[in-house]
């Protein structure tokens, strides 16, 4: 069961002893990764006996970590944080419901929800060092990375939001970003598959031309390049129309790398096109094209 499942599950269960102290133990890792119990009851403001049993139970439900060392204290999983975020989402409006895993990848998990118009909508948890985040558990030394795996990805999160409101501005083909919380994105929700696994297209120069125009649209008018593009980020759907996803590690025209990074995201999607499709196209002549150095492609 991934974090995700988990938060899922058992959000409707917390009261607001538990939200209480989930949100202080947050507040308090900015300071110290294991947040003292004794720390925990005073700015909960309740008695011991129930700090005690509220913390019990939220490690019971998976949300908390505890470490019993020199002192005992408590720090959040990554399912903690997801139920902050969704608790955040519900509050504002935008969540009523979640359902479907949409997509786990090694970074992010990808949920399907419903807002309380009944849209389905996609939240996307970031799950930055979520690897060695296993390794660690078992060492309870490493608290401070465990502590700053959660801040990273919140920092993940606020940065493909910025992406992808710049872009969307711009009429870049990318679901619709609603709203970000901690290390969570709420955005449209597409109905199609990666383009790796369309196995046939009727007419992939078209998809390619797509997905460039998006490409140049970024590049020249919102001033982002994506700097992760592959046949894993794009999204084809059903009307043979694209989606470009997941956009944390974008960079703006102005950075000393972007003209290298445009050129790497352009060879990938040409060399799957070549792989897949047999297209040969002019490396040097697109790249121009989605610089706006030219204004048209020749294929
Ligand atoms: N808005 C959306 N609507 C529907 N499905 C989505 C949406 N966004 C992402 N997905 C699904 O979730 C998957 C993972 O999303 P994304 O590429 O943004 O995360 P990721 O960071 O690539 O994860 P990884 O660690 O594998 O790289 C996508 O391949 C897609 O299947
Ligand atoms: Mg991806």
């Amino acid at each position: 069961m991934s974090s995700a499942d988990v938060a899922v599950e058992v959000f409707r269960k917390l009261g607001t002893d538990d939200l209480r102290i989930l949100h202080i133990i947050e507040a308090a890792m900015g300071k110290r990764a294991f947040v003292p119990k004794e720390q925990i009851a005073k700015y909960a403001k309740l008695p011991m006996d129930r700090v005690v049993f509220t913390l019990d139970r939220l490690n019971k439900l998976g949300l908390v970590y505890s470490m019993h060392g020199a002192y005992v204290g408590y720090t959040l999983n990554y399912a903690g944080y997801d139920c902050l975020s969704i608790n955040a989402f519900v509050k504002a409006g935008l969540i009523d419901a979640f359902g479907q895993i949409l997509g786990v990848g090694k970074e992010a998990d990808v949920y399907d929800a419903l807002t309380p118009m009944g849209t389905r909508i996609a939240v996307k948890f970031h799950r930055l060092g979520r690897i060695s985040f296993r390794q660690t558990r078992r060492k309870r030394g490493y608290a401070a990375e465990r502590a700053s795996w959660l801040f990273q990805s919140r920092l993940a999160a606020e940065k493909e939001f910025h992406a992808m409101k710049l872009v969307y501005a711009h009429c870049v083909a990318v679901p619709e970003p609603l709203s970000q919380n901690r290390h969570a994105i709420a955005m449209g929700m597409i109905e199609g598959a990666e383009l790796a696994r369309w196995r046939e297209l009727p007419d992939p120069a078209k998809v390619l031309r797509e997905i460039l125009g998006n490409v140049k649209r970024a590049y020249v008018e919102a001033r982002v390049v994506h700097a992760d593009l592959s046949e894993y980020n794009v999204i084809l759907n059903q009307d043979m129309h694209v989606l470009i996803i997941d956009w944390p590690q974008y960079v703006v025209a102005d950075h000393p790398n972007a003209q290298e990074l445009l050129r790497r995201d352009v060879e990938n999607l040409l060399s799957f096109f070549g792989r897949r499709y047999g297209l040969k196209v002019n490396s040097d002549e697109v790249h121009a094209y989605v610089a706006g150095k030219c204004v048209a492609l020749a294929f």
